[in-house]
């Protein structure tokens, strides 16, 4: 009876959603260090006081997210796509929000929201595909000039952001006070680990990307590792850093990096390894992987990290029998927003003929790294307004220049002057 009454008060407050969109998108999101997920999971973790930040803060930014989405063009929300990822958002906004009045010292209050907690993440799962496959719909329906793809890609980078962000909220909170699960590792204080042991995770995702690699072109290039602990020669390099984000971003990394160097190497019978060099200073941590895989002409690198981007065969999603090596063409733009998110940066430096030498930067700090988050106001919004105006730099010719005519511009421009 009162799941029913729940569920008859919800359809009712649904009707309310964009009400409470404009609201809570007048609120900036409230960005954490490291250093504060940290001290708020450590010694004296408080349930409550988490509770109290998130049924504030994931309205926040689920609805700034929410206002973006009006900004792309009409035809692109309309898909079924796009359309569903809105309704998960909204149901999920709905969600929340019935906890605004609850009591915090009430134990049921805190458990159901926890278990609100995993619904939303559940809910959330496909996001990523699900998005993509809208702006696939799009394109090839009504096709996609410049302004439209680079305000898909600005709007895509800040709505992958926000979800990484938002996801970053709900693990912790449910990693530290669902007490069932023992952390990974006793420096773990949710997700993050404290003492993050960076080779280690480097080495994992490479043998895991190895793997990979060997199944489909049954053989794989080696990795050197070199190490360089300016802060502590001859410690092990330990950040406070998010494992599984770090994971995320060199997998995809020695995944490109693997074809590449194959794919480059078809007639040779040696492979030339995979070489990282890791190295810890006062501010940063970085990280690089080069590979003799022929590189890419310089003026691609934007291209590389567009969401519409592969030169790897599309893979079918109903391909379950194996994971796909490449071809979504979302490893770099993803991996890019993992290392941003925290302040740090992923950088491609091509040589065309030669390799790649791809670059993570991430802070050693944990009170540098600060979550970076996306906010919707009018500078956003004048972003997609602008891309509309006229380029302030010129744009090279192709065909050949009159000159009795440019003679005749130049003379009427410089009389301005
Ligand atoms: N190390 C590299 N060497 C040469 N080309 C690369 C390298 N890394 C990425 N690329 C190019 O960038 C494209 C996009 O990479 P990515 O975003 O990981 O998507 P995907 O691997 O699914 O194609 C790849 O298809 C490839 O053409
Ligand atoms: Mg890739």
């Amino acid at each position: 009876m009162m799941k029913f009454v729940r569920f008859m008060m919800r359809n009712a407050a649904m009707l309310n959603v964009p009400k409470h969109i404009d609201h809570y998108a007048k609120f900036s999101p409230s960005p954490l260090s490291m250093k504060q997920f940290l001290d708020f999971g450590s010694t004296n973790a408080c349930e409550k006081t988490s509770f109290a930040f998130l049924r504030q803060e994931l309205p926040v930014r689920l609805c700034n997210s929410l206002k973006e989405i009006n900004l792309l063009p009409d035809r692109l929300i309309m898909t079924p796509s796009v359309q569903l990822v809105h309704s998960w958002f909204a149901q999920s906004l709905m969600e929340v929000l019935e906890f605004q009045d609850q009591n915090p010292d009430d134990p049921s209050v805190l458990e159901e929201f926890m278990e609100a907690l995993v619904t939303l993440r559940n809910r959330h799962n496909d996001v990523v595909p699900t998005m993509a496959q809208g702006v696939i719909e799009y394109r090839d329906a009504f096709g996609a000039d410049s302004v439209t793809s680079q305000n898909i890609q600005y709007f895509l980078d800040r709505f992958y952001m926000n979800r990484i962000s938002i996801r970053m909220l709900i693990n912790q909170h449910t990693l530290i006070f669902d007490g069932t699960t023992k952390p990974a590792h006793p420096s773990s204080i949710g997700c993050i680990d404290s003492c993050c042991d960076v080779t280690e995770v480097i080495r994992d995702a490479y043998e895991c990307a190895k793997m990979l690699c060997e199944q489909y072109y049954l053989g794989s290039p080696d990795l050197e590792l070199r190490e360089i602990n300016a802060k502590n020669k001859f410690q092990p390099i330990q950040i406070s850093y998010v494992p599984s984000h770090l994971y995320h971003m060199v997998f995809e990394l020695f995944k490109n990096a693997m074809r590449a160097t194959i794919e480059n190497h078809e007639a040779s019978s040696t492979l030339p390894p995979i070489k990282v060099t890791v190295a810890l200073g006062q501010e940063d941590l970085s990280i690089k992987i080069c590979d003799r895989g022929g590189g890419v002409p310089f003026k691609k690198i934007e291209q590389l990290f567009s969401y519409m981007y592969s030169t790897a065969p599309r893979p079918t999603l109903s391909d379950h029998q194996r994971t796909p090596m490449a071809g979504f063409g979302y490893g770099l733009p993803i991996s890019r927003l993992y290392a941003q998110y925290f302040q740090g940066d992923l950088l491609l430096y091509p040589m065309e003929g030669y390799g790649t030498d791809a670059v993570v930067q991430l802070k050693a700090l944990s009170t540098d790294s600060i979550e970076k988050l996306p906010v919707f106001n009018k500078t956003a919004l004048r972003h997609y307004k602008s891309n509309l105006e006229a380029d302030d730099w010129c744009v090279p010719r192709k065909d050949p220049l009159n000159f009795k005519i440019a003679k005749a511009s130049f003379i009427k421009q410089s009389s301005y002057l």
